[in-house]
């Protein structure tokens, strides 16, 4: 090799270290870590990936999947053991106060300041956005439990109102079941399982004794005559169930309803994403109604991005796609798509179809009128223990493995064990 030879690699080699280091330098990225894999939801999250691409900010999946986030939170308690956390996670309120608390999140303050959050955050919200006072999570939208979906096809042949309570939603499933289809579609999953009792718990007992049971604990109404008769629901709703309902994620029954397999399922309106992933339309195709006796009542759970202490390399691309999540045309944009409402107050109505508008204006007037109320199945009434103990009693009842008298036994003991 000439000497002529080895100066020009060695330049060359300098060359390429070079551009390495611009490249670097410049790129940008985050990694996420979320439980969107459903069809739908894996679309949302195509929403917020281009929007940052966009910026120049480079997405690293991490997707984990189960709904309500259980099995995501496993995998975030051994990234942050390792001392390697995602830049950002999807998470639910009491979660976000849980690792909050644990004192490894970042402080989003000055951004918030800088946008007025505290001005288009309603309070229910920010109750879990904000920890110490410090904006410690940027909310991307508002879901909400209690909805019944149903096939538009079923239901006109069923000829029927829309069911405003428990019997009339039996006499419309008893309709599905004499038109040869599965009356109730459901996956026997605990989070799901829950996610129909709390629907079943506040149409029963009303909004007081939603929040009686649930927010209160109050041992009574866990273990008296309304929560007998939420038990003896869930015993009758399952009947309406086909045979090979356990373990089936949430997005495969919503597409027994949306091939007219099946006749409807109660489920949050991520279960819209579903529909609309399909290309179907509400009031076409399906119809979107509150859980019949829930009329006025929203059980609601916000999915946040918090944001976790990372290097300094890292705190630039992690406050831009904060920012990202915030900005009022990025909401509309991922919450058509994402089947919930936006997180900010002060966004128009227009370019969601029938089933979001209803959805904002209900979030609005029950935020107004005090039948507002977290999810428990999705975070935002218990802390996690408290959630998966309930979880436990209401899967066992409804898989039949305890009778209603242990139900009730069992609930409060689950509960006062867990906390
Ligand atoms: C989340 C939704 C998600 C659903 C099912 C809920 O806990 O808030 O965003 O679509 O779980 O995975």
């Amino acid at each position: 090799m000439t000497i002529r030879t080895i100066t020009r690699l060695a330049a060359g080699t300098a060359l390429v270290a070079l551009s390495v280091g611009v490249a670097h330098a410049q790129e940008e990225s985050v990694e996420v870590l979320h439980w969107w894999t459903a069809g739908g939801e894996a679309a949302a999250v195509g929403v917020l990936k281009e929007n940052l691409e966009g910026e120049g900010i480079t997405w690293s999946d991490m997707p984990v999947a189960g709904g309500s986030g259980q099995a995501a939170m496993t995998a975030l308690r051994a990234r942050v053991t390792s001392g390697d956390p995602p830049t950002a996670v999807q998470m639910l309120g009491y979660d976000i106060k849980d690792w909050a608390e644990l004192g490894v999140v970042a402080n989003l303050n000055e951004l918030a300041e800088e946008e007025g959050w505290d001005e288009v955050i309603p309070a229910a919200i920010q109750e879990f956005s904000k920890y110490d006072d410090q904006w410690i999570a940027a909310p991307v939208n508002v879901h909400s439990t209690n909805w019944l979906w149903i096939n538009k096809a079923a239901f006109d042949e069923y000829g029927g109102e829309e069911p405003q309570d428990m019997d009339e939603l039996y006499t419309m499933l008893d309709a599905f079941e004499e038109q040869g289809i599965i009356p109730l579609a459901h996956g026997g999953q605990p989070w799901q399982d829950g996610t129909l009792w709390e629907a079943v718990v506040l149409s029963v007992g009303g909004m007081d004794f939603y929040k009686q049971a649930i927010i209160d604990l109050d041992e009574e109404a866990l273990s008296g005559d309304t929560m007998r008769e939420v038990f003896d629901h869930m015993t009758k709703l399952s009947g309406y169930f086909d045979e090979n309902f356990t373990g089936r994620d949430f997005n495969l029954t919503t597409a027994m309803v949306i091939e007219g397999e099946a006749g409807a399922q109660e489920m949050g309106d991520w279960a819209k994403a579903e529909f609309l992933n399909a290309d179907q339309v509400p009031g076409e195709d399906f119809v979107c109604m509150r859980f019949p006796g829930t009329q006025g009542d929203v059980l609601f759970n916000s999915d946040q991005f918090v944001m976790f202490e990372v290097g300094e390399d890292k705190r630039d691309a992690q406050l831009k796609m904060a920012s990202a999540v915030m900005d009022p045309a990025f909401q509309v944009a991922f919450n058509t798509v994402k089947g919930s409402v936006p997180a900010r107050t002060d966004i128009e109505d227009t370019e969601f179809d029938d089933c979001g508008k209803k959805g904002m204006q209900e979030l609005a007037e029950a935020a107004e009128n005090g039948t507002l109320a977290g999810s428990l199945a999705h975070g935002h009434a218990q802390p996690s223990a408290v959630k998966e103990a309930v979880f436990d009693v209401v899967t066992q009842h409804l898989n039949g493995q305890i009778s209603t008298d242990e139900a009730l036994e069992q609930l409060p003991q689950a509960i006062a064990s867990a906390q």
